[in-house]
């Protein structure tokens, strides 16, 4: 089938060029053709006859002058020599209308791109107990984007939900809840937060404070005071570790609870998954109690290995480039974080067969997944079973911020949940829908309540996504509702908006869908050449996207697209064309934009309403 990607025919024609008229080992390195910056010169140019001519010696723009007469560019478009020697390339009308007749079929020119293994997505990874917060906002949106991607070109994804649901801060949390004789049936997760921290502070500050106490020669009083309540601390761990040993030994009652604790959790997880629109059900939980008994025979392997050794009665893994060691059980024979992330590669590797595995974690995580990869690669544990060798990878974010560049926080001074921070946004969403529907003219215009309060969260859903895809995902973000709400600038709902409009010129056009579908394409603007080229580069932006794990492409391509119709619009009159022709031809490429910016959004995880 025909390519819609003119970079890549120009790469594949440059290429072949590039061999018959220098060599073969010139034709391995990059054509670098680029799209030209200013389209008076034409569509892309061609950059390689500079490095090319560098390494032989000769002048640039005779070496552009062979490799252009030995290029099969007929069938693209026409090229010339500027410069000290760059090719300037238009592409013809015939190219172009093949490759927008490509991506004007049903897969919008995204071809499938399999691969003979599947892919995990390691995402949300939320803690049972603990409130769900911003930080897991990342992890999820951007899960669930890279898995779509993936999904997109027919692979094979595991959405991985390694729930933190098994070890000491679940027992601690289970035996406080059992002092404040809570009854477990009533719970939210807010109840089983506070028990969380309650339990935490309780053992953290009593014994930081004794010892403060000591050093700092406080009264005895303070001193017998703080050892008492010290006492009760140790108690309360005491009861910790002894609901831990009952939960290990499968105790019927404690595993009923600690199952109870995981349903609350993860009631309030999954609904709001699905008020973001992320593909997060149970069926994605796999969490870190799966591996529990898989985590004496990791170190046990690790030990046959020859790969683990003792260190202060603690077993560690240790590399040959640096001092920290992985470590892997405790001097008290505990197993650890890392322990159980060895476990699920195995997992992972071996039972689910993936050949990537993407973890979509915070970047404070950076070191732990460094050690787990190279202890990984140490024990093999990589290895598929056709020989080939599986790929890890830690797509690491940063954080959210609120306006004042320090953690965000509710009006009220708390830290954000995150459902109170979705709420917020819909509400800010449904605000600005609301305001336009007083509007007259405005598409929404006596909308009903109901149907403003659907488009209003997925504005306000699309803000918060689209401000935490659009950026580098390691820098941290400033959380600002006001910037991602509007309908102008790099949003969502900018990129909405636009899709929106297009719906409402298309419901005014009287032409049939048969007229426009079927309509010869013209175009003789600039704006309009613009607009195609942006539409033409959106196949290759998803697979390169897929690729690289990287939304931000998605969002910039689609920005960009949205850009490029908003110039085409103002330049080139739809309704009123000229001549019919002509208006025929404009209808049927706002209408391929609509359907572009309408896949763009899904990819993005966001809806793409027909009136705004
Ligand atoms: N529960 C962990 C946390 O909140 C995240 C889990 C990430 N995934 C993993 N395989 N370690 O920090």
């Amino acid at each position: 089938m025909a390519s819609c990607d003119p970079k890549f025919d120009l790469e594949q024609a440059f290429s072949k060029g590039i061999a018959s008229a220098i060599s073969d080992e010139a034709a391995k390195g990059d054509p670098q053709i680029k799209a030209s910056n200013d389209n008076k010169h034409g569509d892309f140019q061609c950059n390689a006859a500079l490095a090319i001519a560098r390494a032989v010696g000769a002048n640039p723009r005779d070496i552009a002058a062979q490799i252009l007469a030995a290029t099969p560019l007929a069938a693209l478009g026409t090229a010339e020599i500027a410069g000290p020697g760059f090719i300037n390339i238009r592409l013809g009308d015939s190219a172009l209308h093949t490759m927008l007749d490509r991506v004007c079929m049903p897969d919008l020119g995204i071809e499938p791109a399999p691969r003979a293994h599947a892919i995990v997505v390691d995402l949300c990874g939320v803690n049972v107990a603990k409130q769900m917060h911003v930080g897991h906002l990342r992890s999820t949106i951007l899960g669930d984007v890279v898995a779509r991607l993936h999904e997109r070109l027919g692979r094979k994804v595991f959405r991985e939900n390694h729930l933190g649901d098994w070890g000491l801060p679940i027992a601690m949390t289970m035996s406080a809840l059992k002092r404040q004789k809570r009854d477990l049936k009533s719970l939210t997760l807010a109840d089983l937060n506070h028990a969380y921290r309650a339990a935490q502070l309780e053992s953290a500050t009593d014994e930081a404070g004794l010892e403060a106490a000591r050093t700092r020669h406080a009264g005895p009083h303070r001193i017998i005071e703080l050892e008492i309540q010290h006492g009760s601390a140790l108690a309360a761990e005491q009861d910790a570790k002894a609901t831990l040993l009952r939960l290990q030994a499968g105790d019927a009652a404690t595993v009923a609870q600690w199952q109870q604790l995981i349903d609350v959790t993860m009631t309030e997880v999954l609904e709001t998954a699905r008020v973001l629109g992320v593909d997060l059900t149970n069926k994605h939980s796999r969490g870190e109690s799966f591996y529990r008994d898989k985590l004496a025979p990791t170190v046990q392997a690790f030990i046959d290995a020859g790969l683990a050794q003792v260190n202060q009665g603690a077993m560690v893994v240790q590399f040959s480039d640096r001092e920290r060691p992985l470590l892997i059980r405790k001097a008290d024979g505990g197993f650890l974080y890392s322990t159980t992330d060895l476990a699920a590669v195995h997992h992972r590797v071996n039972t689910l067969h993936a050949g990537e595995i993407i973890y979509v974690v915070d970047a404070r995580q950076r070191d732990h997944f460094r050690d787990v990869f190279d202890a990984i690669h140490l024990i093999g544990w990589d290895n598929l079973a056709d020989g080939t060798q599986a790929k890890m990878s830690h797509l690491a974010f940063g954080s959210v911020l609120g306006t004042d560049k320090k953690p965000l926080k509710t009006r009220s001074g708390e830290l954000f949940t995150l459902k109170a921070l979705l709420d917020e946004a819909i509400q800010r969403g449904t605000e600005q829908v609301k305001l336009r529907a007083k509007q007259t003219d405005s598409p929404t215009e006596g909308t009903s309540d109901q149907e403003i309060a659907d488009i209003g969260r997925a504005v306000g859903i699309a803000a918060v996504k689209y401000a935490d895809l659009s950026g580098d995902p390691i820098k941290d973000y400033v959380f600002d509702l006001d910037r991602m709400i509007a309908f102008e600038g790099d949003t969502g709902p900018y990129i909405q908006y636009a899709h929106a409009r297009i719906a409402s010129l298309l419901a005014k056009s009287d032409a049939t869908e048969s007229a426009i579908s079927n309509a010869a394409w013209i175009f003789n603007h600039v704006a309009e050449r613009a607009l195609v080229l942006a539409i033409l580069a959106f196949p290759a932006t998803i697979k390169n996207a897929a690729d690289l794990g990287s939304p931000q492409r998605v969002c910039s391509a689609l920005h960009e697209l949205a850009n490029s119709y908003a110039t085409f619009y103002q330049a080139c009159p739809v309704l009123k064309a000229p001549d019919e022709a002509t208006r025929l031809a404009r209808l049927r490429l706002s209408q391929l934009t609509k359907r572009v910016l309408a896949q763009g959004l899904h990819l993005l995880g966001m809806e793409a309403p027909n009136r705004m």
